[in-house]
């Protein structure tokens, strides 16, 4: 890990272990993008990179310079609005009386270990002797104001954790109307887009396309990130497959608006950004004062889509995710929600809590419903208190369920308001609204307004009131609607278009409040499912529900979606009832067990109405969760069939870091009665080619050279939801 800065060219080298990240200053003081890929040990033999002949009267150049140096021809690594770059660009400021045409221009850099804290934001970490920073100011000349990029790089990783800063140094307001946290000027735009796309209860679909003229992209206006789309995206050459080929990644670490562009322009290069969404957004500086962007992980692995989210897993792991859970095994609980809905009492909760702990399931989850007069999704967000009259005294109920050996979560959802609740009653104007206009309603609730600092208070008291009343060791976090009438009682017109950023700043505050207050606490993210799945939350939350749809099939494209960025560790899967609720399909218990592994495992059912059968099974997979669950967190994560789950046949493993362990799933959507893809070679990856591996079943041995490279054979799968597991270790 080395950044260094060259004075005789000018230019910015960032080396990693396996990466390189050039940049140099050009003539007219912009920063130029030169080189981001494999590593390279010479920078001055990519110079010219910098450097592209278009024909530009129609792309302007400064004055003084020649054509070649028009801004709308180089590659940059920081463009802004107005003065000569025609591309989708970075960064916008306007002065309160002026116009938003921005410049950039290189005025100082410094470097030096470890990296500034991001206020108020979740932001990458590892102690300050395994990581550099780099700070390179850009002056804005028309306005006066500074911009600072910065990129940290990790002694154990390939990451680069970038953001940007601008500091309004001039004696007069200025208006931040975009302020992207990264971009990378791509020298070619011969590359596939990877990202991921849903919908409710069908979240994070990878989908992949070739780049195209124009603008591509997606982004988010929902307040939070939403199921409709994830704030990442890959770049990988087209021929890249699950395990070779160039792949760039670029992934927010942010829980709220945000845009994701890719522009190809007219001479075949792609520019890629990703930040804040500037629909909507702007925020007023006053002199004197900063704005901080979320930061962007930006990623590069010439492994493929496997080899780049595997960076991302271990680096979400390692320098994201501070929860103490990380590398814990996390308990595995059985959660009411599917089993009752809003229909429970303390009695029928201590029931399933008690066949729960004959199982050996070890965390009873009270889902929706315990609070204020909840007994349908009508009334009472807001009332974070106990109704007795549903579940009696909560401490008794908890206690006595810790009598059990089971500890005990509860479910919240913070951030939202009922019309019928007696918050509402008090507080009408901490909702989300513009005066004199209609509402918008999504499950019979509102917003409420997070950017307001007593509503965050408020939140915090009540929460952390009903953390202290009992031994809550766990809460399910969740977010049921987006944000509409984004507009705060609070503040002034001219800082409407803050109140979206505000709202998420909120969001942090509290976790991180909570989080203080109670630092062991296992915080589990939700919305409505897997709608706010993201590195912003996982640095609270080290799990998050994947889905509200729990159908095991459903749930094989759902996981290794997620998994384009992020890890096995990270995503809530549990084994539901059948005929399931989403979907109305029967798969085996088996099944639904050995995906729901895949996860952070746990029940989503009425234990009580279990067959013996099922019951066996239950404890047969409490055993596999025991015995799985060191290799699954831990272990580097390998999709061994191509298309992310879309396919009738998926296959996935993970390999222990000392490599002797292995586990490897296979799951069959739909069955084939007779033909060849029923008996088919599996080719690992990631072994220790001269290790010899023993199947835990069979006991046949194999070199791990020999099951990479001729493989084994899956046979047997040719059922509809059929499923298997296979055990390996180093004998
Ligand atoms: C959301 C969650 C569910 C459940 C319900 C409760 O939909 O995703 O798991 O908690 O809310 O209302």
């Amino acid at each position: 890990m080395q950044i260094k800065f060259s004075e005789k060219t000018r230019s910015f080298k960032l080396d990693t272990a396996g990466a390189t990240y050039l940049m140099q200053i050009g003539p007219s003081g912009e920063l130029r993008h030169l080189y981001y890929g494999a590593a390279i040990s010479d920078d001055d033999a990519v110079l010219e990179l910098g450097t592209r002949h278009g024909k530009a009267s129609f792309s302007s150049h400064p004055e003084g310079l020649g054509a070649e140096d028009s801004l709308d021809l180089v590659p940059l690594e920081f463009s802004t609005f107005g003065s000569g770059d025609q591309r989708m660009t970075a960064a916008a400021l306007r002065k309160v009386s002026g116009t938003s045409v921005t410049s950039s221009v290189y005025r100082s850099h410094s470097i030096f270990q470890g990296k500034k804290p991001l206020p108020g934001l979740p932001a990458s970490f590892a102690p300050d002797t395994e990581m550099q920073t780099l700070e390179i100011t850009m002056t804005d000349g028309f306005s006066g104001a500074d911009f600072v990029l910065s990129y940290s790089i990790f002694e154990d990783s390939d990451v680069i954790a970038r953001s940007i800063r601008v500091e309004n140094t001039t004696d007069a307001p200025l208006v931040v109307e975009r302020l992207m946290s990264a971009q990378i000027d791509f020298h070619s735009s011969e590359y596939d887009l990877i990202y991921l796309q849903g919908r409710w209860a069908r979240e994070r679909q990878a989908v992949r396309r070739p780049l195209a003229p124009g603008r591509q992209g997606f982004r988010s206006s929902r307040g939070s990130t939403g199921h409709q789309y994830n704030p990442g995206f890959v770049l990988a050459s087209p021929s890249a497959t699950e395990s070779v080929g160039d792949a760039y990644g670029m992934l927010l670490m942010y829980s709220g608006n945000y845009t994701a562009d890719i522009e190809t322009d007219q001479y075949g290069t792609a520019r890629a950004m990703i930040g804040i969404n500037p629909e909507n957004f702007s925020w007023t500086l006053a002199p004197g004062e900063q704005f901080q962007t979320p930061e962007a992980l930006v990623l590069f692995s010439p492994d493929g889509l496997g080899g780049l989210s595997r960076q991302s897993h271990r680096f979400l792991m390692e320098h994201v995710i501070r929860s103490p859970w990380k590398h814990v095994k996390r308990p595995i609980l059985v959660n009411n929600w599917e089993a009752t809905y809003f229909d429970f009492d303390d009695r029928k909760i201590y029931e399933i809590a008690k066949t729960a702990a004959t199982l050996g399931i070890e965390m009873l989850v009270l889902d929706d419903g315990w609070f204020g007069k909840r007994d349908d999704d009508h009334s009472s967000l807001g009332d974070w208190f106990v109704n007795r009259d549903k579940i009696g005294d909560l401490g008794e109920l908890v206690r006595r369920i810790n009598d059990l050996h089971m500890k005990f979560g509860l479910w919240f959802e913070p951030e939202m308001i009922s019309e019928k609740s007696n918050l509402y009653q008090q507080h009408p104007d901490w909702v989300l609204t513009i005066p004199g206009f209609r509402k918008s309603i999504g499950r019979d609730q509102m917003v409420l307004d997070m950017s307001r600092p007593e509503v965050v208070d408020y939140l915090f008291e009540t929460i952390a009131g009903i953390l202290h009343s009992a031994n809550i060791e766990y809460i399910k976090w969740d977010m049921n609607r987006n944000l509409t009438e984004i507009h705060s009682a609070v503040l002034p017109a001219e800082r409407q278009k803050e109140v979206a950023h505000r709202y998420v700043l909120g969001v942090y505050a509290l976790h991180e409040r909570l989080l203080k207050e109670f630092p062991n606490l296992l915080i589990e993210g939700c919305s409505g499912g897997g709608g706010r799945f993201d590195a912003g939350m996982l640095y609270y939350a080290p799990q998050i529900w994947c889905s509200d749809d729990t159908d095991a099939l459903e749930r094989v494209s759902i996981q290794l979606g997620t998994s384009l960025f992020y890890p096995s560790a990270s995503m809530g899967a549990h084994v539901s009832v059948c005929p399931n609720h989403q979907t109305g399909r029967t798969v085996s218990f088996e099944t639904r067990g050995t995906v729901a592994l895949a996860g952070t495992f746990g029940y989503e059912l009425d234990l009580t109405r279990l067959s013996d059968e099922d019951r066996e099974l239950v404890k047969r997979q409490v055993k596999e969760y025991h015995r799985y669950n060191d290799l699954i967190r831990e272990g580097s994560f390998h999709r061994l069939t191509e298309g992310f789950g879309t396919g009738t046949l998926s296959v996935w493993s993970w390999v222990s870091q000392n490599r002797k362990r292995v586990l490897v799933t296979a799951v069959r959507k739909t069955g084939v009665p007779c033909g060849h893809d029923c008996v088919r070679r599996i080719r690992l990856r990631g072994l220790d080619p001269r290790a010899c591996y023993v199947f835990s079943d069979t006991g046949t041995a194999l070199h791990g050279d020999t099951l990479m490279n001729a493989g084994f054979t899956l046979d047997g799968l040719t059922r509809d939801a059929s499923s298997r597991l296979y055990y390996l270790e180093v004998r």
